[in-house]
């Protein structure tokens, strides 16, 4: 009698699909839960509140208000899309449903970056917000191209290695949320009875126009030379030809 065996998933792939898991739930409830904030009043009557960042906003022209909205929805939609284009299923069994998604998670990230871009010199921390967010944007709009221009050139591995880079650079609306949760905490024991509560916040929030994105990118990197994509190369030379 034939005995038919199922094998057990490989621990690295039992790992890649609880950190998909993982991703794929941050990313999306990050967007649910920030986007869905700024819907649910006016900015002046938020800012009131002291609801996020609000209060920064509601005092900035009227240009600076509209990027500031275009930019929490089309991110938040390129968050919460970005995670199933990594799902390999889709890819095998559905390539519609993984180019649609595609499509209009680079638009959202052209919108959502365009936006942060013209609202990073109105930011809540000044000059170092300005150059760290600026930065990002850049590079998220520009990474996004890369992958779609390799895409559309039938180069399947360098599109994989740009989305990983892009979608890194869209995880740091997660990474920003985690970071100042943890930068925050560390200073708690430090708290007196004079401790000026928004000194401390704002020590928190100081590092993270930088510090939400370049460790993302470094992990990026290590985890598409894992995969023999084609990584960056720092050195001016090429490496020989096979
Ligand atoms: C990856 C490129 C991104 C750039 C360059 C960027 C840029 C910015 C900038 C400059 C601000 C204002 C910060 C300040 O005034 O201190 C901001 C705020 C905000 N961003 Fe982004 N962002 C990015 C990604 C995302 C993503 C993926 C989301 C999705 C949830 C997001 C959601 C928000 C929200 C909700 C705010 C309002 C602040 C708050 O309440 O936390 N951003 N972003």
């Amino acid at each position: 009698m034939a005995v038919m065996t199922i094998a057990a998933p490989s621990p690295h792939r039992a790992r890649a699909r609880w950190s998909w898991a993982w991703i794929t739930f941050s990313a999306v409830a990050v967007a649910a839960y920030f986007v869905g904030h700024y819907a649910e009043g006016s900015l002046q009557s938020l800012a009131r509140s002291h609801a996020g960042l609000a209060a920064t906003y509601a005092v900035r022209p009227w240009p600076i208000q509209v990027a500031f909205y275009f930019h929490i929805v089309f991110a938040g939609i390129a968050l919460a899309l970005g995670p199933w284009q990594f799902a390999q299923r889709i890819r095998d069994r559905h390539i519609g449903i993984h180019r649609a998604i595609g499509r209009a998670y680079l638009l959202a990230v052209l919108i959502g970056g365009i936006a942060a871009l013209i609202m990073s010199p109105f930011d809540s921390i000044g000059m170092g917000g300005f150059f760290g967010f600026a930065a990002l944007a850049v590079l998220w709009v520009w990474t996004g191209w890369r992958a779609y221009r390799a895409v559309r050139g039938g180069d399947i591995a360098s599109h994989q290695a740009w989305m990983i880079r892009c979608f890194a650079l869209t995880y740091a609306g997660v990474t920003l949320r985690l970071e100042f949760g943890v930068l925050t905490l560390v200073q708690l024991p430090f708290v007196h009875a004079h401790t000026d509560i928004s000194a401390l916040t704002a020590n928190a929030y100081a590092p993270l126009p930088f510090l939400c994105w370049l460790p993302n990118l470094v992990i990026a990197e290590f985890i598409i030379r894992h995969r023999g994509l084609p990584a960056l190369h720092l050195s001016a030379t090429q490496p020989a030809a096979a």
